[in-house]
């Protein structure tokens, strides 16, 4: 998975989300909790936005999908069903000296490349390990290492008061499970024909192994789901179908760079259990490329399960062609915490101005930034002020917009370039005279003079 690494930009992104209130470490003031992370106002507003074009692109503009919103905690049999209870693990090693845990395969990839260890099982991976004899990256000790097993990664927790009467329950680790046990509930209450989809937007929970790189991998994270149902034999085409349809919306609708993405099949023997044909599109991240989204083409594998574990009958009946067949499954997943580490990711610039000074600038669409305008008087004077918040209030009612007047003018444009906000308002003397304002663009810094009454117009044109 690496290659093209600059974990200089990393530490430099962590530090600007801290700074400028997009991310915080998790549990701060109690000393920090490993791997969790809170969004500030402006990492909040970015979500609200990535959420909301997704909704709209896959289920407001689709006739053929529609949303449900599914409990964390589902009755524990979903997951027999499923296979997590199983399958659903990472192999893992301990280090006897120093405790440290670690991901075998990620330790391996590291060491002779992930194509090397594509399709191993636990015990070829526990193999190379011995044969090779390494030392453990944290310690140095050699070794050290526990024999290789797996680590289920579904976290465990009871549900029930009284001790006794208690069952033990799993926080979902996908979404998608919500969405397979309630296909005949929405199929029958929506009177939706196939092929159609169910779409959802939810936090799921992975006790992983090695949570690192940020926002990337971590513990607790929100995903984006759809599950295409369709007839058997025309799956290969809606796989097609969605692995444009998700490219074109980072695109098109997200804005992401066409060449910081790529399309990346899975061989056959990295497929998971439930799949029949994966394709990743990957992001290059500060680190390297690594996944975005994860397009399956999931056969009748979790429908069969389901009626199978539950006894009830999920077949789909198409009166029309006098059918009866389970549907095949297509699901693009997508995690909303990794869609924002490659929207921040993609924004972040570092450049020299003409006056030599440097400034940090997040070139976020004007979709996706959280504030859309700033709002400033010139300088904190008497005249200025209330026409300033006259037209604050006005765009306000549309628009994310921020008022601003303490300080230098030149400072206020730094801070609402690490912002990422698009466009700048400043009023001044001139503006008590004409009612123009200077709208200032936040990639070109150019300046333009543009009448109070013409602002909403020129702002959703270009908003
Ligand atoms: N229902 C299928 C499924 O969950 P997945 O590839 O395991 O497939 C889908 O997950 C997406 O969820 C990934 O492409 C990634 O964007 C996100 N994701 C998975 N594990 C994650 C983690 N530990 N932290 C953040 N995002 C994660």
């Amino acid at each position: 998975m690496i290659q093209e690494k600059d974990d200089s930009k990393l530490k430099d992104i962590v530090a600007v989300c801290k700074r400028r209130g997009f991310v915080f470490p998790g549990s701060e003031i109690y000393g920090g909790l490993s791997n969790s992370f809170d969004y500030g106002p402006y990492g909040a507003e970015i979500l609200q936005n990535l959420r909301k074009l997704w909704w709209e692109y896959f289920v407001i503009r689709r006739e053929d999908v529609v949303g449900l919103d599914s409990s964390i905690l589902l009755h524990p049999k979903v997951w027999e069903a499923s296979g997590h209870v199983s399958n659903f693990s990472d192999p893992l090693i301990d280090c006897k000296v120093c405790k440290v845990r670690i991901r075998v395969d990620h330790f391996l990839e590291e060491k002779k490349g992930a194509e090397f260890v594509q399709g191993k099982s636990l015990s070829e991976l526990q193999k190379v390990l011995e044969e090779e004899n390494y030392s453990c990256p944290n310690c140095g000790a050699k070794g050290s290492f526990t024999e290789a097993r797996n680590f289920n990664l579904m976290f465990k927790t009871q549900q029930g008061a009284n001790e006794g009467g208690t069952i033990d329950i799993y926080l979902r680790p996908e979404t998608a499970q919500g969405i397979f046990i309630n296909f005949k509930n929405v199929y029958t209450t929506c009177r939706k024909k196939i092929p159609f989809g169910i779409a959802q937007i939810g936090k799921s929970f992975r006790n992983e192994i090695m949570a690192r790189q940020f926002v990337f991998r971590t513990r607790e994270f929100e995903q984006m789901e759809m599950e295409y149902f369709c007839e058997p034999g025309t799956q290969k085409e809606w796989f097609k179908h969605w692995v444009d349809y998700c490219m074109m919306f980072l695109t098109e609708v997200v804005g992401l760079k066409k060449e910081s993405l790529r399309i990346r099949e899975h061989q056959k023997q990295e497929l998971s259990f439930y799949s029949e044909a994966t394709s990743d599109i990957e992001f290059l991240f500060p680190f390297g490329w690594g996944e975005l989204w994860g397009i399956a083409s999931r056969t009748d594998y979790d429908l069969t399960q389901h009626e199978k574990f539950s006894g009830e009958d999920l077949k789909y009946v198409d009166q029309a062609n006098n059918k009866k067949y389970i549907p095949y499954v297509v699901e693009p997943a997508l995690g909303l915490n990794r869609l924002f580490l490659a929207v921040i990711s993609d924004a972040y610039v570092e450049e020299k101005l003409p006056d030599g000074e440097m400034r940090t600038v997040l070139r976020f669409s004007p979709k996706t930034a959280p504030v859309k305008i700033g709002v400033f008087p010139l300088m904190k004077k008497d005249e200025l002020v209330p026409k300033s918040k006259e037209v604050f209030h006005l765009l306000r009612n549309h628009w994310n917009t921020e008022y601003d007047d303490s300080g230098a003018i030149g400072k206020r444009y730094r801070r609402q370039d690490e912002l990422g906000t698009p466009f700048c308002v400043t009023i001044d003397y001139d503006t008590l005279k004409d009612n123009t304002v200077t709208v200032r663009d936040r990639d070109s810094m150019l300046q333009e003079r543009v009448y109070i009454d013409q602002l909403k117009t020129y702002f959703i044109e270009k908003i």
